[in-house]
């Protein structure tokens, strides 16, 4: 091991010699690469890929000081350095005075009161799925990852614009398009101009021009109906209009619109479609959930003060987001060098924290390939650090919209587990896909049955 001046270390790590081969894993399978460089270089690594040097931080107290401690020393990186092209300053990517402001304004629309106020729209929204579910009982494969995102962006569309987001079918399919560009962007770190008339490319910028339509149209639909809601987005119109140059106050808002559409939509959306494969692989699991959504909730529509009693569904969804967090990583980038766990870290260097290798790393987590919801008793009491379990992040940048996910997750996974059973289609192969969120990739197709 190398040691610089101070007697700090530097991490450990394969040689320059070979960033090009990591440089071509990164694209293959990020999820193994991040996995593979864990196991063999332990908890901090010097990852060198293409032309960069990575700093691979995997032990709670890293994750703790880069995005909690010494989180003013830490900008957002790669990939979301490459997402902000499509999402321009909005609150996931925004730094600085401009992000503080921008989170005040929204932050009062997520306090766990206004999202309490919200249980019923999204049990509603919850009762339509299922319905439509119960309609394919006995019929070909409906795509479960699509009807999530439906779910979701309609969730969405209710509790922070208060319109139907189903009348513009096209966002899914637009998000999906910006995502695809800036994760080949991160996978070539950026060395394929952007200017290449690419159909990737044309199609990430016709995506993009079409978001901001949207939300466009969201915003004059709003100021038509000159009603002041207080929720989301009159914050947003009311933050846009105190801008001294309107120009600058429209982009905001269609930002921040946008950023929340995205941020709040696939995260969601991913964690209720492993959760679903996962209960169909553990019918012991399945059959818990069937019975407690029966126990709590009857034949009634789920209301706020239910979220406590279903005990054992959030406990899967907290197991289901240990495996699969749908945010998989979070890169950051040095401000000035830092000092972290003992290793020294340079000004602009490229800092990772992998939610999905520190939650799998075996210091903390016994067999942590297994799905097992027990780890999650809030009865039985663990020794477990705290930043050993981010699905949310951490420090100053955890989740805004993370009560509102949780409730969603729960209501509709209590509501499908007690009404239904789904089955993935036998010989279909599920592979994780890390894009901006944990994807299945190319979908999911399940058959859906009564519950029995
Ligand atoms: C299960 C669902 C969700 C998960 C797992 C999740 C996870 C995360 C994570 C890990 C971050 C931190 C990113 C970083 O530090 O780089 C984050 C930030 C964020 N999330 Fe979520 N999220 C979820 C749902 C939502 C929802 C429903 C919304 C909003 C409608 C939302 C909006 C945001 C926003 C705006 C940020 C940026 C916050 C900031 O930097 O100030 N998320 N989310």
């Amino acid at each position: 091991m190398t040691t610089i001046d101070r007697g700090l270390r530097v991490p450990p790590g394969p040689p320059k010699a070979a960033a090009l081969r990591w440089l071509m894993e990164m694209g293959r399978d990020r999820l193994r690469m991040m996995r593979t460089a864990a196991e063999r270089y332990g908890d901090a690594v010097r990852l060198p890929v293409g032309h960069k040097e990575l700093y691979f931080f995997n032990h709670p107290d890293h994750a703790k000081h880069v995005l909690s401690d010494n989180s003013a020393n830490y900008h957002k990186g790669i990939g979301l350095v490459h997402a902000r092209r499509a999402l321009g300053d909005g609150l996931l990517t925004s730094e600085g005075d401009l992000w503080r402001k921008q989170r005040k304004v929204v932050q009062p629309a997520f306090q766990s009161k206004r999202i309490a106020e919200q249980a019923g729209v999204i049990a509603e929204e919850a009762g339509k799925l299922v319905a439509r579910l119960q309609g394919h009982v006995g019929r070909d494969p409906v795509d479960i990852v699509h009807e999530m995102t439906g779910l979701t962006l309609g969730v969405l569309g209710r509790t922070l614009l208060d319109t139907d987001l189903g009348a513009f079918s096209s966002i899914g399919d637009n998000f999906a398009a910006v995502q695809d560009q800036a994760m080949f962007e991160l996978a070539t770190l950026s060395t394929v101009p952007t200017w290449l008339p690419l159909p990737r490319q044309l199609r990430f910028r016709q995506a993009r021009a079409e978001l901001q339509v949207i939300v466009d149209q969201l915003v004059a639909q709003r100021s038509a109906r000159s009603v002041d809601r207080d929720d989301v987005l009159s914050r947003l119109i009311v933050s846009a209009r105190d801008e001294s140059d309107p120009r600058v106050g429209q982009q905001r808002l269609r930002d921040e619109l946008v950023t929340l559409l995205l941020a709040g939509h696939e995260t969601t959306a991913s964690t209720l479609g492993w959760t679903l494969y996962l209960i169909d692989r553990h019918p012991e699991v399945r059959q818990r959930l069937h019975e407690e959504a029966v126990e709590v909730l009857g034949d009634r529509t789920p209301v706020y003060e239910d979220l406590r009693r279903l005990r054992y569904t959030a406990m899967v969804v907290d197991e289901v987001m240990r495996l699969f967090p749908p945010v998989w990583i979070l890169p950051r980038q040095a401000l000035a060098e830092d000092e972290v766990g003992g290793y020294h870290v340079p000004a602009g260097a490229d800092v990772l924290i992998c939610p999905f290798t520190l939650h799998r790393n075996p210091r903390f987590w016994e067999s942590p390939d297994t799905f097992d919801p027990e780890r999650f008793d809030p009865d039985v009491t663990t020794d477990r650090p705290r930043y050993a379990y981010i699905p949310f992040g951490a420090g100053p940048r955890f989740c805004v919209g993370n009560n509102l996910g949780m409730m969603e997750a729960a209501f509709v996974i209590a509501m499908i587990s007690r009404e239904l059973r789904l089955a993935k289609v036998p010989q279909y192969e599920v592979v994780p896909e890390p894009m901006l969120s944990l994807r299945v990739r190319g979908g999911l197709p399940m058959t859906i049955h009564r519950a029995s």
